[in-house]
């Protein structure tokens, strides 16, 4: 159950369908959807993959800290969807633990999103060894979504709207 004042995060590595799932939420629960990635695009007129590249991505992370702050600080309860490294800062973790939230994991073995992330023009890191890079995420980056995750929600095998029934039930 999603209480009437939480916020819902999503947040698991890229290509566990943060943005789909998203969307299918903000539609059920009527709530705005906020995607971090695109918040940070809009608001700097620039894409991702050149945040990336021309200054580099401490500065995309900071960004991206400054978006997930603001979004929990919202007092309209939304669906936002995490970009996959908001884990990475300590401060982003106590936030989200912090917030008046409830934080989905979704959770999927590396292997299998390989197929799933080629579309992504917004993911610079996984432009050489997309499944290396994907498994190394899994194992450095799983302990820190398990430690801000209220929810945790297996997406193999499951489709889109599955995984959406599975966080409302
Ligand atoms: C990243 C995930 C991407 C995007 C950037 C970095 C990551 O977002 O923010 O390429 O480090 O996990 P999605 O998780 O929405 O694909």
């Amino acid at each position: 159950m999603i209480a009437a004042d939480q916020h819902v995060v999503l947040v698991g590595l890229m290509g566990t369908g943060k943005t789909t799932v998203g969307r299918v939420l903000a539609e059920r629960l009527r709530r705005p959807l906020l995607d971090s990635d695109l918040v940070i695009e809009a608001r700097t007129g620039r894409t991702v993959r050149q945040i990336f590249s021309d200054d580099g991505e401490p500065t995309f992370r900071a960004l991206e800290t400054e978006v997930l702050l603001e979004a929990l600080l919202s007092d309209t309860p939304s669906v936002i969807a995490a970009a996959g490294g908001v884990v990475l800062s300590e401060r982003n973790r106590q936030a989200l633990q912090a917030a008046t939230a409830k934080v989905v994991w979704l959770r999927a073995e590396p292997e299998n999103l390989v197929d799933r992330v080629r579309t992504g023009v917004h993911r610079p890191a996984l432009d050489d060894d997309p499944a290396g890079t994907l498994r190394r995420m899994h194992e450095s980056r799983e302990p820190l979504y398990r430690e801000v995750a209220d929810m945790i929600v297996s997406v193999d095998g499951r489709s889109v709207h599955e995984v959406a029934e599975a966080i409302l039930r």
